[in-house]
């Protein structure tokens, strides 16, 4: 007898097969007749539980289930009754496996603290599962992309001796008889370095910031992808980027109909963004605002609540171009029309998940980024690496860094960062 996974069962009707997995919830319709609703992790479906198919001894193991059990079930697939499309399991031999007592998720709604606190077992709700297998596609398709654009993987560290974005975020970790070191915030400045190598690269892995704030987009530890390519200058870094997004949207699209439907996502919303993206400068953005009764000023960083309004009339994401040097980072390059201005762009995605990626052109003068590091008042000693990447053959070159859990935010229309990524680290959460 064949052992089937639950997303195959239609290729099995009127055989009898082995499922295995775990007991979402069961019912009990009279004396002889109880429903299982059985989960594997490809799938669900209602199995069916006749005392007079499966004997007394098998009735018996049926009416020990509880939820979470889990257990093997021998018997035939068949078409749902009623429902077209849909499929159900008559079964005929139970062998438990672990039974769970009290679990403790039940029908009742909970907090999120509860729920956090019991992550390892959320995890199995049909929504989280749904969430994470979109993660699971987006992530993939980042790579797809990539590989067939001809970025090579090239993966930076993690701990690192100097800061890319700024002090104020940084973990510190003691580091033997060096010192301190600190966990990386982007991989970017390394890439840098991998590109005079391979020509285009990219790393894809967890990030750390020590975010002060509590909200629905930050996280402490989170995964970025870091794309970053020689001669490649502003306009075609932000084109990389669009056509990455479109491509990913394309992907969940096709791959998590089920998924996205579970998660009621209004699948328009994500069509309609799968068109040519919008460019605005800072200004222009500013002005927008201003315009809207914003009190903001020409050199202001925006806060959430203004980068939720940027896209508020958009069915497309923004790219919020050239930004005043003093709020950007110290390797962005500056515009040489307006060397007040860096040319780098945040792309913000619409519906209000805010801001998706943060990319520019590199400054290449070994000058210009020697003074801008000596103004952040960094540690030359920790940059000379970095600078080095100037004094022997430099080239243009661009690059930007996806946050992953903020874009399957938005794929997924999930409003809260804490779900997109499976154990979540929050400024007041390590557990568990
Ligand atoms: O804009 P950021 O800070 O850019 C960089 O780190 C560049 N070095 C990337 C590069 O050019 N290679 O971060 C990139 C993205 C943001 O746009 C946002 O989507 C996400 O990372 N992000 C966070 N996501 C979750 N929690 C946080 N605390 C985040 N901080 C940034
Ligand atoms: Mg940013």
């Amino acid at each position: 007898m064949k052992t089937i996974e639950i997303k195959d069962i239609k290729e099995h009707l009127g055989k009898e097969v082995k499922l295995r997995g775990w007991v979402r919830n069961y019912r009990k319709a009279s004396s002889k007749l109880r429903f299982v609703i059985f989960r594997d992790g490809t799938g669900d479906i209602q199995a069916v539980a006749f005392k007079s198919d499966m004997g007394e001894d098998n009735f018996e193991k049926v009416k020990k289930l509880t939820i979470e059990s889990s257990v093997e079930l021998i018997g035939i697939p068949g078409k749902h009754p009623q429902k077209e499309g849909v499929f159900e399991f008559h079964i005929k031999v139970v062998n438990i496996i672990g039974i769970a007592v009290d679990y403790p998720i039940g029908k009742k709604e909970h907090g999120p603290d509860f729920l956090l606190s019991q992550r390892h077992l959320w995890l199995r709700s049909r929504r989280q599962n749904a969430i994470m297998k979109i993660r699971h596609t987006v992530y993939f398709a980042i790579c797809e992309y990539l590989n067939d654009k001809g970025f090579y993987r090239f993966d930076s560290p993690i701990l690192t001796p100097n800061a890319s974005e700024g002090t104020t975020t940084l973990f510190e970790v003691p580091y033997f008889e060096e010192g301190n070191a600190y966990l990386s915030q982007s991989g970017q400045l390394y890439l840098e370095a991998g590109i005079m190598s391979l020509g285009k690269v990219y790393d894809f892995g967890p990030v750390f910031r020590a975010e002060k704030s509590k909200t629905r987009k930050h996280l402490t530890e989170f995964w970025m992808m870091d794309a970053e390519a020689a001669f490649v200058k502003h306009e075609e870094n932000m084109k990389i980027q669009e056509e990455l997004i479109r491509f990913i949207i394309h992907s969940v699209i096709n791959r998590n109909a089920k998924e996205l439907e579970i998660l009621e996502r209004d699948i328009e919303k994500l069509k309609k963004a799968d068109a040519p993206f919008k460019i605005m400068t800072h200004r222009q953005v500013i002005d927008m605002l201003k315009d809207k009764g914003v009190n903001i000023d020409y050199k202001d960083d925006f806060g959430a609540a203004e980068e939720e309004m940027i896209t508020e009339d958009s069915e497309v994401p923004i790219f919020v171009d050239r930004w005043p040097k003093d709020i950007k980072s110290f390797y962005m390059k500056r515009d040489p029309e307006n060397p007040d201005l860096v040319l780098g762009a945040d792309l913000i995605a619409p519906e209000g998940f805010g801001e998706i990626i943060g990319g520019s052109q590199r400054e290449d003068d070994h000058d210009i980024l020697l003074e801008r590091i000596k103004k952040e008042g960094y540690d030359l000693k920790d940059y000379q690496w970095f600078l080095d990447l100037r004094k022997y053959g430099s080239v243009p070159h661009s690059g930007f860094g996806v946050g992953l859990e903020r874009l399957i935010q938005w794929m997924s229309g999930v409003r809260h960062i804490r779900e997109v990524i499976p154990f979540p680290r929050l400024i007041n959460r390590i557990y568990p």
